[in-house]
C-alpha cells in the first residue's frame, strides 16, 4: 500500500527509541503493517541538541502545529509528554482524521475519557500502550485479552523509578539521593522527578488501567497516593527481618458500584512474586473473575523498552488505517462514572 506518513511529537528518550526501533525493522514493520511506515516531520524543542543517529535533522521543526495540520500526516506519535500542549495537538489531530499514538499518561489520567470520545467520534485510532508499564503488553491485553472477562483487581508496580530506588537501598545500601540519580542518569525517571517519587506516575497509569479493566472514570487527583520519599534504609532491614520487602504498589478493585484505587508504599510478603520484581522491572496482576490470576511483568520504564510498545502501538494503527478499517480499537470502550470508596 501507499506508505503510512508519520508526525513524531517529541524526540526526547522515548522518541529517540522510537526511531532507533522503527529505522532497525523497517521491512519487517512494514510487511506487518501492510504498508511502508515513513516519519515526515518531528517537532522539537530545541533543534540544536545531541539526537540518536536515526534522526534525520533536515525533518525536525519547532512547531508542532505544522505537523499535526500536515495534509500529508497520517498519524501522529506523541512523545513530548505533559498536559498541554499535548492534549490540543491531539485533539486537533484528531479532529483532522489522523490516528494518534501516545504514551503520555499524565494526559490520558487527566483526559483520557475525552480522547477516547472524540476518536469514537472522528473514526480514528488512539492506542496508548507505552502509557502504562513501559514495555510491558498490558493495555492490550486488557483491551483485547479480557475483553470477555470482568477485572476484578489489579495489584502492579508501575513506577520503574521508584521500584529501582526501593532495590538499590535495600539491596545496594545506597542512599535515596544517589539511587534516584542513577535512575535520572538511566533516562527511567520523569523530566519532573517528583512525579515519580511521590507516587503520582503511578496513579497516573493506574486511572489509565482502570478505565480498561473496570470502564471506571475517575479522576488522578482523587486517588490516595503515597510516595516513597520517607523511606530509610533501616525500614527495608525491618521488614527483611520479618520476612517482609517494601513496594511501592498501585492497587485497583471493582467493588460493584464503586472502585477503590490506591497507590502507596507496602510490606508484602519476601517470596511472593512482586517482591521479587526488582530493578526497573514493572509487573501488574490481574485477576478475573473467568481467567483467575495472570502476570506480565518486564522493563517499566527506559527509552527502547518503553519505543516497543509504541512502535507496537503504531504499527497497529498503520494496519488499520492502511486497510482502511480506521477506528476499530477504540470502540467499545464503555466507561461510566465511578465513584472512589474512600479508603477505611
Ligand atoms: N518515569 C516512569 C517510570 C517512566 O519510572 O516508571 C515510565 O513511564
Amino acid at each position: 500500500g501507499a506508505p503510512i506518513q508519520i508526525g513524531l511529537l517529541g524526540c526526547g528518550t522515548v522518541g529517540g527509541g522510537v526511531l532507533r526501533l522503527l529505522a532497525d525493522k523497517s521491512a519487517n514493520l512494514a510487511a506487518r503493517a501492510g504498508a511502508p511506515l515513513v516519519v515526515r516531520r518531528i517537532a522539537v524543542r530545541e533543534l540544536d541538541k545531541q539526537r540518536v543517529p536515526e534522526c534525520d535533522p533536515s525533518l525536525l521543526t519547532t512547531d508542532p502545529d505544522a505537523v499535526v495540520s500536515d495534509p500529508e500526516i497520517d498519524l501522529i506519535v506523541e512523545v513530548m509528554g505533559g498536559e498541554e500542549p499535548a492534549r490540543e495537538l491531539l485533539a486537533r489531530a484528531m479532529d483532522r482524521g489522523k490516528g494518534v499514538v501516545t504514551a503520555n499518561k499524565l494526559l490520558l489520567a487527566a483526559h483520557g475519557p475525552a480522547l477516547l470520545a472524540r476518536a469514537v467520534e472522528r473514526r480514528v485510532d488512539l492506542a496508548f500502550e507505552g502509557a502504562a508499564g513501559g514495555g510491558i503488553p498490558i493495555v492490550r491485553n486488557l483491551r483485547e485479552s479480557f475483553a470477555s472477562d470482568r477485572v476484578e483487581r489489579i495489584v502492579a508496580i508501575l513506577n520503574g523509578t521508584c521500584n529501582y530506588i526501593l532495590t538499590r537501598m535495600r539491596e545496594g545500601g545506597a542512599s535515596f539521593a544517589a539511587a534516584l540519580a542513577e535512575a535520572q542518569e538511566r533516562g527511567y525517571a520523569e523530566a519532573d522527578p517528583t512525579l515519580d517519587v511521590d507516587g503520582h506516575d503511578a496513579a497516573h497509569k493506574l486511572v489509565v488501567l482502570a478505565m480498561l479493566a473496570f470502564g471506571a472514570r475517575v479522576a488522578e487527583g482523587e486517588v490516595p497516593v503515597e510516595g516513597i520519599r520517607a523511606l530509610e534504609e533501616a525500614d527495608h532491614r525491618h521488614a527483611d527481618r520479618f520476612g517482609y520487602a517494601i513496594k511501592h504498589l498501585a492497587i485497583g478493585r471493582d467493588l460493584g458500584g464503586t472502585v477503590e484505587l490506591r497507590v502507596h508504599p507496602t510490606l508484602i510478603p519476601r517470596r511472593s512474586v512482586l517482591a521479587n520484581v526488582s530493578g526497573v522491572l514493572n509487573a501488574v496482576l490481574v485477576e478475573g473473575r473467568a481467567l483467575g490470576p495472570s502476570l506480565v511483568y518486564g522493563r517499566g520504564a527506559g527509552d527502547l523498552p518503553t519505543a516497543v510498545s509504541v512502535v507496537a502501538d503504531i504499527v497497529d494503527v498503520a494496519r488499520s488505517i492502511a486497510s482502511g478499517v480506521a477506528g476499530m480499537q477504540t470502540r467499545g470502550i464503555a466507561l461510566a462514572e465511578r465513584p472512589l470508596r474512600p479508603l477505611a
